[in-house]
């Protein structure tokens, strides 16, 4: 998709990478928590979605301390909520109606307090990336089992998914709550495998699986995967299905048509729009998705193009070394460009998850990434069924 350009040749790959870390770890309170951009009043908060690949983008580097901060805070912060979730799960088994905003938070203050605001908070992708984020985490600093002191959130944080795994929420990108979305059914499936990984409970992967049954056949009616129960439009974070959830193999047929519309329909100035219909700033290029995509060049074997991401990427740092959220909005849609100015000025500058995303395709391409590669497998050695460790892995069938 990427055009070929000399973008590359502007900057230097390995200097950027080590000040996007810079950058990342700047923007780290010292409890570990993530601010999503410090320039932007609006994102002054630490979302789970966007923290939770934040810390595995550190693992990635070699930054384990600053990743395990992270999880302690996230730990903390649910530890607060531990009421709300459980309270969430017992009336929805009761069948009892709940309020989106009665539901666990998409983002906290820093401190982990809930905000209380009208944020459209119920967005359950961002658990299912922590609890992801935790198992990458924990094979990256060689700890098999889940320690002691995070058992109760993986359990509880596990609970929830599995309750509303199918329940409409809002997406990642806060929007369209009345639907299933797909990248959040593949966030939700990523964090159910882990927390089954990690409880070695099969009742999770049995759910996790169910959740993979229906994101595949929901692939049928059009031959490729759609944004969600609501649209058929393509979403560009629907790449996230394979790199790095794995709920289809990178080179499912369905799959492989999916990337050629989202790169045939959202490419925009050499990088990725989130989706058509997008006015959020005009729409522009996303910097974390352009990133995801070459994230999955790579992953299908095609360095060559995952190289153009990370051109197109590089070449948006400023002279400051900031990397904005999306860039471009204001010559593809004016209009809307100018609406969202007036409402909330300048569309973020530096953003974390920019920043992240950047580092986990510079550690890709460069052969640096720091965490353990091993495969996991879920054998019957005699002494009963376990899962080994791993790092990315395709979770065998429950039986
Ligand atoms: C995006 C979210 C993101 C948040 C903070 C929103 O505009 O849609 O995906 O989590 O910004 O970066």
């Amino acid at each position: 998709m990427p055009e070929a350009s000399d973008q590359l040749s502007k900057v230097n790959p390995k200097a950027t990478m080590q000040s996007s870390i810079a950058s990342i770890l700047r923007s780290q309170e010292a409890n570990g928590a993530f601010v999503a951009s410090r320039d932007f009043a609006e994102y002054r908060y630490c979302w789970l979605r966007d923290s939770s690949f934040i810390a595995y983008a550190l693992d990635r580097a070699g930054e384990q301390d600053a990743s395990a901060r992270y999880h302690g805070w996230v730990n903390h912060a649910l530890d607060g909520i531990g009421g709300l979730i459980d309270r969430a799960i017992e009336w929805h088994r009761e069948g009892k109606p709940l309020h989106p905003d009665h539901m666990p938070p998409a983002r906290f203050a820093l401190d982990g307090s809930s905000v209380d605001d009208d944020w459209p908070n119920f967005q359950i992708d961002g658990y299912g990336t922590w609890l992801w984020a935790l198992g990458q985490h924990l094979l990256s600093t060689g700890q098999e089992a889940v320690p002691e002191e995070f058992r109760a959130s993986v359990e509880r944080v596990g609970r929830y998914l599995d309750a509303f795994a199918l329940t409409p929420c809002f997406d990642v990108w806060e929007e369209s709550g009345s639907a299933l979305h797909t990248s959040t059914l593949a966030c939700v499936y990523g964090g159910l495998t882990a927390a089954a990984r990690l409880l070695d409970d099969k009742d999770l992967l049995a759910r996790a699986e169910s959740v993979q049954s229906r994101v595949r056949e929901s692939a049928i009616r059009l031959g490729r995967y759609v944004k969600s129960t609501e649209s058929d439009d393509v979403d560009a974070s629907v790449l996230w299905l394979s790199t790095p959830f794995d709920v289809v193999e990178a080179d499912d047929s369905h799959f492989a048509e999916t990337v050629r519309t989202i790169e045939e329909r959202l490419g925009f100035e050499g990088g990725l729009r989130r989706y058509p219909t997008d006015v959020y700033f005009g729409s522009g290029a996303w910097t974390v998705l352009t990133a995801s995509l070459g994230w999955h060049y790579l992953v299908v074997g095609d360095p060559g193009a995952a190289e153009l991401c990370r051109g197109w990427v590089a070449a948006h740092f400023d002279d400051q070394g900031r990397l904005g959220e999306q860039f471009g909005g204001e010559r593809r849609d004016p209009a809307h460009y100018r609406e969202w100015l007036e409402r909330w000025g300048h569309p973020a500058k530096d953003l974390t998850w920019s920043h992240a995303m950047y580092v986990v395709l510079c550690s890709g391409l460069d052969g640096l990434d720091t965490s353990a590669k091993r495969e996991v497998t879920w054998s019957d050695d005699g002494q009963g069924e376990r899962w080994a460790d791993s790092r990315r892995a395709t979770p065998p069938k429950a039986s």
